[in-house]
């Protein structure tokens, strides 16, 4: 197995190209089960799990192709309606396929995807609002067997809770409908929003884009002709890169970025101490040289997003005084919190509530990866760890983070990747 070993900088400097976005990837691969003719996507990021879901994507018949600029999916050649246990027990989100596969085809077996190291991940609110779809949802032998004899028909969702792979399977699910679906408490994270602008680029109306409140227009069974479409950046690399500048007191620009995307993660990195320069694709970190505590409570976009927690603790290891920090959407998602504390962070954890003392030094060591939020955060911490920093399993990493030690080396990090 690959891990990175890492020595501490003095500083970075430099230019760090921001990949597409994993989380806007993954639906909108889903998507192309809509439609009718072969799509175009451009830059998507080079990572495990949209490796894994092209692959689900093959299994189920489509023609995928790796051109040298983008990717081509055809799905009007799909002959599977089944996603494996093999394929979704190594990716959760594989249960993106459900809504188009059982818009499309009436039936649709996935296997269930399980919980994973942050929580239970529970879909029961994907699996009601299909229910109130028209669909029969039965679960056997570890199976969601969904069947709609007489195929979706629009209606009116509330989700209790706000859910963004629940909100992207629903819109997926409305598109080839009956009628019109409308969606309360509805995501709003700038991916949900990318889904919705390509679908009505391709021809589907959908009301209240970027909002909570969305009303998509069905086409009663006709599949789409979807324009060809480029991915967004992904808003959490952009973020993770910002908290190495930041961390290692050091000036870095990202390019293709959308500072928009940001707003939440800019306004605590400025409380923290930091300045910024941005045009409209790049953002330059202008770091302080005392890294100031933070409050930080993590909620659904546009507010501070969970998946920036991990790496804010990391900094916050590094402010001067007392940070702290409240994860109010997994459960369990402080399982960095073990290796900072073995590296020399002073954290003290109470439910769902870590308090971080700075400003500590951090020592170099053997760490482990647990999910892959949490192994960017050791990434950052062991920039500036005095000495060597050994991060194993970094199978997590790749999930999710586009070719991370080579970006890093750019700036003039010291780190590689090795074989154990
Ligand atoms: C998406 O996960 C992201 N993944 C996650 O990113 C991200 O952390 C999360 O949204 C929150 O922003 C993808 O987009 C592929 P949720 P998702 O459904 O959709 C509860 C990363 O690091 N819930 O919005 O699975 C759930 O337990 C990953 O890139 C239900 O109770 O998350 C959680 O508490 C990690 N029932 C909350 O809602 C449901 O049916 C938010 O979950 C669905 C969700």
């Amino acid at each position: 197995m690959d891990y990175l070993k890492t020595q501490s900088v003095k500083s970075l400097h430099g230019t760090i190209k921001i990949s597409g976005a994993k989380n806007a990837s993954l639906p909108l691969i889903a998507m192309t089960i809509l439609a009718k003719n072969l799509v175009n996507i451009k830059n998507l990021p080079h990572v495990v799990d949209i490796r894994t879901l092209l692959k689900l994507l093959s299994n189920l018949g489509a023609d995928v192709n790796f051109l040298e600029d983008r990717v081509t999916i055809d799905t009007s050649v799909l002959t599977q309606t089944k996603a494996t246990y093999d394929i979704v027990k190594t990716m959760r989100a594989s249960i993106l396929v459900l809504g188009p596969i059982l818009s499309r085809f009436g039936h649709c077996e996935v296997s269930l995807p399980g919980g994973c190291a942050i929580g239970q991940r529970p879909i029961d609110l994907h699996l009601k609002a299909l229910e109130q779809m028209g669909a029969n949802i039965e679960i056997k032998s570890g199976y969601i067997e969904a069947t709609t004899p007489n195929g979706l028909q629009g209606c009116d969702i509330i989700f209790d809770k706000i859910t963004v792979t629940g909100t992207a399977n629903i819109i997926m699910a409305a598109v080839l409908a009956k009628g019109n679906t409308t969606i309360t408490n509805a995501a709003r994270e700038p991916e949900v929003v990318q889904l919705c602008e390509v679908l009505n680029e391709s021809g589907v109306t959908i009301e209240g884009i970027g909002t909570a409140i969305l009303t998509i227009h069905g086409t009663d069974g006709k599949l789409l002709d979807i324009k060809d479409f480029s991915i967004i950046p992904d808003r959490i690399e952009a973020g993770t890169y910002l908290c190495a500048g930041a961390i290692t007191q050091s000036e870095i620009t990202l390019e293709n970025v959308e500072p928009k995307h940001l707003g939440a993660v800019l306004a605590k990195l400025e409380e923290m101490g930091s300045s910024f320069t941005t045009t409209q694709d790049t953002i330059t970190i202008h770091p302080s040289k005392t890294i100031k505590p933070v409050k930080i409570v993590t909620q659904e976009y546009p507010a501070f997003p969970t998946d920036m927690q991990a790496q804010f603790m990391a900094l916050a290891t590094q402010a001067e005084g007392v940070s702290i920090i409240e994860e109010k959407l997994f459960e369990n998602r402080f399982m960095h919190v073990s290796e900072l504390q073995r590296m020399g962070a002073d954290i003290s954890l109470n439910g769902h509530t870590a308090t971080v003392s700075g400003k500590m030094s951090l020592s170099g060591t053997d760490v482990m990866a647990t999910d892959l939020r949490a192994s960017s955060a050791l990434v950052l911490a062991a920039l500036i760890a005095k000495g060597e920093t050994n991060i194993h399993r970094i199978y997590h990493l790749d999930r999710g983070y586009d070719a991370l030690e080579k970006k890093l080396q750019g700036v003039g990090a010291k780190i590689e990747r090795l074989s154990e």
